[in-house]
């Protein structure tokens, strides 16, 4: 693993940034909507309370605030962007792609912009294609963005789902770079699952009933779980494997938010402390592709991650997809 090579260009993380709507839904406020206790989500997954949307903001609206926080850091201008690459599950429209409504907003102009759709691995997807983009010399300064809006494509009346998610943005500036970044990125996907975890309705399979469970998440959990458990420590494997390290190696988990139990299992398994592992989960819930993005802003500007620890993200989510990134911050 090298810690710098003129001959060889990394991305490397610049700049980090997050939001989160200002409402925040409490468990006791889930009490009131359906038929659940705070005591139960927390022992089951761990969430306290998310973050909700207000009616007027839209994904891209989210990605605007985390992506201003991350250029700030990175000491990047917007305009100097040469890609844009937003990971999102809810679009502000069906077109254009949310990346060009950021772009615009950001007030760039030219630069490459698409999203990425790879539900809750998304902004693993996107760190990926971005990283081949700047390992390849197409790219020198890139925008990658998580962003979700899911309050929009949740059932209200469904307690199986509605108590798991929340809405946020997270993002970060990569720039090119001699010195190692990211080390290696390792992206799967197993259409076989489409229907453990889905919307079942879209812009091409129109739903047939006004019933509102055809256009939000539908989710069998206890099914999604055990594949997340065990695809998570494959996954993690495989990193390690891949880059000829140990786990002794890392110093720090960043993993998908969806569950504490999912989080702990992962981190239990590559024998990392609570001191080692990034958990937002308690006060975001699920926030899909901006789940990754917001823990490691958050360790990033509480001063726990430091430049030169070598970090483990990794998630998993609808299709399945799954993947993972080892990064030299
Ligand atoms: O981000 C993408 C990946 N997503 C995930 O990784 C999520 C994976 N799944 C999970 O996190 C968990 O499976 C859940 C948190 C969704 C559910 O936990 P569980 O321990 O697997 O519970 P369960 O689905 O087996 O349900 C246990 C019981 C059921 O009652 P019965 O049938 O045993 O009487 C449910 O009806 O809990 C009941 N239940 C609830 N009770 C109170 C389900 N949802 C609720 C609720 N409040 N909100």
């Amino acid at each position: 693993m090298s810690q710098s090579d003129p001959s060889k260009i990394f991305s490397r993380i610049a700049g980090t940034g997050g939001y989160l709507p200002e409402r925040v839904m409490t468990n006791k406020d889930l009490e009131k909507i359906v038929e659940t206790d705070d005591q139960w989500i927390r022992d089951r997954t761990g969430i306290e309370q998310r973050h909700i949307s207000a009616d007027s903001q839209t994904t891209s609206d989210l990605a605007y605030e985390a992506a201003i926080l991350a250029l700030e850091m990175a000491n990047v201008k917007a305009e100097d962007l040469d890609l844009i690459v937003v990971a999102t599950t809810t679009p502000d429209k069906i077109f254009p792609s949310t990346a060009t409504i950021l772009q615009q907003k950001l007030g760039n102009r030219g630069a490459p912009a698409f999203d990425v759709q790879a539900v809750c691995t998304g902004f693993v997807y996107g760190l990926s294609v971005a990283d081949q983009f700047v390992k390849t010399g197409m790219a020198k300064k890139v925008l990658v963005v998580g962003a979700e809006t899911l309050s929009r494509i949740t059932n209200w009346t469904d307690r199986n789902t509605c108590v798991l998610f929340g809405d946020g943005a997270g993002a970060v500036v990569l720039e090119s770079s001699t010195e190692a970044g990211i080390l290696s990125t390792h992206i799967h996907a197993d259409g076989q699952y489409e229907d453990l975890l889905h919307v079942p309705s879209g812009p091409s399979k129109v739903a047939q009933t006004d019933d509102i469970a055809e256009r939000t998440m539908n989710m069998k959990g206890n099914e999604v779980f055990k594949v997340a458990v065990n695809t998570l420590s494959r996954i993690a494997s495989e990193t390690l494997e891949a880059n000829n390290i140990t786990k002794e190696d890392l110093d720090w988990l960043v993993p998908h938010q969806a569950n504490l139990r999912i989080i702990n299992a992962t981190a239990k398994k590559l024998s990392l402390g609570a001191d080692q592992t990034v958990v937002t989960v308690n006060r975001h819930a699920n926030t899909s592709s901006a789940s990754v993005p917001l823990a490691l802003n958050e360790a990033v500007r509480d001063g726990r991650i430091q430049r030169g620890q070598l970090l483990l993200l990794e998630a998993f989510g609808g299709g399945f997809t799954w993947g993972s990134a080892l990064i030299k911050f």
